[in-house]
């Protein structure tokens, strides 16, 4: 009982608070709104033309003044795209036009509900208080605010008490209520309508995915994802070296230490790679050799002939270079090992901020996400940066993979 107390007086004050900004922001809107009304007046005799430009910016700082208010309170609303150039473009916005309404709304109703909201706690103090203080006044001056009879002695000051009393629960009650009302209206005009409102998202995620990038979560993928791309296609080869020399160990014990050497070798790159993870530099060849001369070296270690072709000005941020890196690792490997292709191709672009990745192999088809770890975890990975993914593989071949990465640069 004492809990739901609290929380419903603090929610009152909570109320007071938001009605005393919004009756702020709604005398704005009424100042601005006569104004305005001056202005068409003005228009319509053909003089107030010129000063339509510096209306709406008025109409927008108003606006924007509401934005702010109503952002610190509940849900964010994203500030429109600047005004337009022209007047009559302007006119045509619809985030101005939504803006006037909003204007004509508040400037109104919002200013009457901020004015109710506002009286009610104002009368109840001074109802509960005027037991302290009605000596003060002449009995036939009647009593404080809404309470009209006569005030002859105590008893009758004690009654317009309870008066105060009464308004000061319907102004705890009531006053949550009244701001969320008087509020609505800005949230509904000022919030940007539908389709803004998604590409300004975009724009926002997209701006915000360098830092989302920095959660716990992709950093342990990353991780799984070097080491599965990189040690441990090392060890791969590895494995297949210590096998090679060991059934060369009986027949020709010459070529086995030379293949021995070639898996000490291995070893040694493995180890590079391993500590290049554990660092946190991801692959160390991208630093060396920038994006192009990382993928030309995966192109001629490839077992399968593989024709590449890079063609990225500038360099993209470094997660999304070894991203696409990892891609083409990992494609080609499968290439090699599954696909009994005779050539494959790589082909790099960037177009805007785009950077799209796409490698073919003319092998017999039928790759399949949920046949390994591979894939899903290139998609994966692609996806953690807005990227999209796309594999084409029937059964007889050819197989494509289509990666498509925002450049964040
Ligand atoms: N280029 C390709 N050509 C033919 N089949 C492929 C190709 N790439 C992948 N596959 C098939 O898809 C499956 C899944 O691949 P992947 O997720 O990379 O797993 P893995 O760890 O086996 O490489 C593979 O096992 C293979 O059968
Ligand atoms: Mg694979």
């Amino acid at each position: 009982m004492r809990h739901w107390l609290k929380g419903r007086l603090r929610a009152g004050v909570d109320g007071f608070e938001h009605i005393v900004g919004g009756l702020a922001t709604s005398m704005l809107a009424l100042g601005t709104l006569v104004g305005l009304v001056a202005l068409v007046a003005a228009c319509l005799i053909g003089i107030g033309l010129p000063l339509v430009p510096g209306a709406l910016r008025t109409v927008r700082a108003v606006a924007d003044r509401e934005r702010t208010r109503l952002t610190r309170w509940g849900p964010a609303i994203i500030g429109p795209p600047p005004l337009p150039g022209s007047a009559r473009d302007a006119l045509r916005d619809i985030t101005v036009r939504r803006e006037l309404g909003w204007i004509l709304v508040h400037g109104t109703l919002g200013f009457l509900l901020g004015a109710v909201g506002i009286t009610l706690p104002v009368y109840a103090v001074e109802d509960v208080t005027f037991p302290l203080w009605f000596r003060a006044l002449e009995p036939s001056q009647g009593g404080p605010g809404m309470v009209w009879w006569r005030i002859d002695g105590l008893a009758d000051a004690l009654v317009v008490l309870l008066v105060g009393l009464v308004f000061a629960v319907l102004a705890v009650v009531l006053g949550p209520g009244i701001a969320r009302l008087q509020a609505l209206p800005g949230r509904r005009l000022l919030a940007p309508d539908g389709d803004v409102d998604l590409s300004l998202r975009v724009a926002q995620l997209t701006a915000t995915r360098a830092a989302a990038l920095d959660a716990h979560a992709v950093e342990l993928r990353r991780i799984e994802r070097s080491l599965h791309d990189g040690t441990q296609n090392r060890l791969v080869a590895l494995n297949v070296l210590i096998g090679a020399a060991r059934r060369a160990l009986d027949r020709n014990p010459e070529s086995a230490a030379e293949i021995l050497d070639r898996a000490q070798d291995a070893t040694e790159l493995a180890l590079a790679e391993l500590r290049a993870v554990v660092r946190g530099i991801l692959p160390p060849v991208l630093d060396d050799r920038g994006l192009t001369g990382a993928l030309d070296g995966l192109a001629a270690a490839c077992a399968v002939p593989c024709r590449i072709d890079v063609d990225v000005p500038g360099r993209c941020a470094i997660s999304v270079e070894a991203t696409a890196y990892f891609v083409v690792a990992e494609a080609l490997t499968n290439v090699v090992k599954h696909s009994q292709a005779t050539s494959a191709e790589v082909l790099v672009r960037r177009a805007a901020d785009r950077l799209s990745v796409r490698i073919t192999d003319d092998g017999r088809g039928g790759a399949d996400e949920g046949g390994g770890s591979g894939l899903a975890g290139i998609r994966r990975r692609v996806e953690a940066y807005d990227g999209r993914l796309v594999l084409t593989s029937p059964p007889g071949g050819p197989t494509t993979m289509d990666v498509e990465l925002p450049c964040g640069s």
